[in-house]
């Protein structure tokens, strides 16, 4: 059973703000609530009370040829039950747009409905539809896609997609506050190819793989919170390069939006010729990180090097330093390493010390915390301190050599993760080190890891530079 604090809770998860401009779609809300959709309600209309709420209040199914007479104050909206509610609450303002009018509450309500005064066409650039781009608004889908979208319909109108209007006018007239009555000519949405409407949903993986679109859970229906002023922007691109994205059913094609993410790279120093520290280090100047692997002989069979190397590196380039604690004690060496010009500590989950008293001691010293993870530990024991992390480490070989092969199961953790993050909208690094390769680099990539940890693979390479870039993608 879900009361109204665990729905503001849900929304706070979201990452909204109580000020926030958000255009609420929704098709019916899954998991018992108490006090059932009105409550529902309630935890949204008091969550945003600060900000300006906005719900769709379209009449495009009752408006029409035969009824052609929109009475804003009694036409209901054919946007489903919460858009029902909404519209009928104290304080809610309906815009007078004749099919596609919007319902707002908040100090902002009664300008932005004016938006749509005028309004000819549905979606209007300069409308209500349109003017949530300027507001920087969020687009709120509970409990269903976007296939439907009216905002979206709009950005196909702006974009003067052919063959999304009907060619001829619906005479319409409308209810004015003051009872008289005003005459707009208004286009339906029409085309050819039938409903494209549902075709939108299409867009939902590179809205998501893009960081324009992330996902949420409101009681227990998935939402999708979209980022209107970059969605707008992202479909306008696309429907550049093809007009008639929407008029089938065809996923978007992966040139027109997967951009190629380069992924950073962390060199390790292990397998370098430590007897001309200098001029290894100089070689591999193009890295993103320079990777110093810190054992002690006791958290794992070897050890390797200690505070005065790190501190000669620093010295040597003005690559940062990626500092990666296998030690038991990493208590000890975090004010060092970070005194020494480390830029990133990454301490292992499995020490026997308090993770998040060591997160605090990274972030006393001012470098950016990390948490390493081996091979056999879940990547889910990461996720309390994700909203703390700079990165998550998750090793794809045993701990304590370099040169061994690269474990590929342990990429399923990256995935994981890169899930978790999108989620919760967080920007974490996702570090993955050991036996990464340049062959096997976009594997590592596709997993969703943006920072690989190399180590023998360049070393072995004459010219290290070259190699790195390679890599980058
Ligand atoms: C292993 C280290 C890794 C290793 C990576 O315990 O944490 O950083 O040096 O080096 P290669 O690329 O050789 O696997
Ligand atoms: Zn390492």
């Amino acid at each position: 059973m879900f009361n109204k604090d665990d729905l503001k809770r849900q929304l706070a998860e979201m990452n909204f703000f109580p000020w926030d401009t958000v255009f609420v779609t929704a098709n019916g809300i899954n998991g018992d609530i108490e006090g059932g959709a009105e409550a529902a309600l309630d935890a949204v209309c008091e969550y945003f009370s600060d900000g300006l709420l906005i719900f769709p209040a379209h009449t495009w199914k009752t408006v029409n040829g035969d009824h052609f007479l929109f009475d804003p104050e009694t036409e209901d909206t054919c946007c489903g039950l919460f858009s029902q509610l909404f519209l009928r609450r104290e304080g809610v303002m309906r815009s007078i747009h004749p099919t596609y009018s919007v319902a707002a509450l908040g100090k902002k309500a009664a300008e932005y409905v004016r938006c749509d005064d005028g309004a000819e066409t549905p979606c209007p650039r300069n409308g209500c539809m349109g003017r949530l781009v300027d507001l920087h608004a969020k687009l709120l889908f509970i409990g269903c896609g976007l296939q439907g979208s009216s905002f979206i319909h709009g950005t196909e109108e702006w974009a003067e997609v052919p063959d999304r209007l009907s060619p001829d006018v619906l005479p319409v007239k409308i209810v004015m506050p003051d009872g008289s009555c005003e005459d707009r000519n208004i286009k339906r949405r029409y085309s050819s190819f039938g409903d494209v409407s549902e075709n939108y949903g299409k867009l939902e993986e590179p809205l998501l793989s893009k960081g324009i679109a992330r996902k949420g859970v409101f009681a227990e229906s998935e939402c999708l919170i979209v980022d209107a002023e970059r969605c707008a922007a992202f479909v306008a691109k696309l429907l550049q390069a093809e007009p008639s994205l929407f008029s089938t059913k065809g996923a978007v094609p992966d040139e027109f939006y997967a951009v190629k993410k380069s992924i950073k790279i962390s060199t390790s120093l292990l397998s370098c010729n430590t007897a001309r520290l200098e001029d290894e280090v100089t070689s591999v100047s193009h890295s993103d990180y320079i990777h110093i692997d810190v054992m002690d002989g006791h958290f794992v069979p070897n050890i390797t090097f200690g505070v005065p190397v790190a501190k000669a590196v620093h010295g040597i380039t003005e690559v940062p330093l990626d500092v990666h604690l296998m030690v038991s004690n990493p208590s000890l060496f975090i004010e060092p390493f970070a005194k020494a010009g480390a830029e990133l500590i990454s301490v292992h989950y499995e020490v026997d010390e308090d993770i998040s008293k060591l997160i605090t001691l990274m972030e006393s010293f001012h470098v950016k915390p990390a948490v390493a993870i081996k091979p056999k530990t879940p990547v889910e024991v990461v996720y309390p301190f994700l909203d703390r992390l700079a990165a998550v480490l998750i090793m794809t070989v045993e701990p304590g050599f370099g040169g061994q092969p690269l474990i590929e199961g342990c990429l399923e953790k990256a995935r994981k993760l890169r899930g978790e993050l999108r989620r919760r909208a967080l920007r974490v690094d996702i570090e993955a080190d050991g036996g990464i390769t340049s062959s096997n680099i976009g594997l590592v990539s596709s997993s969703g890891v943006t920072l690989a940890v190399l180590g023998t693979s360049v070393f072995r390479e004459k010219d290290r530079n070259a190699y790195i870039d390679r890599c980058k993608g």
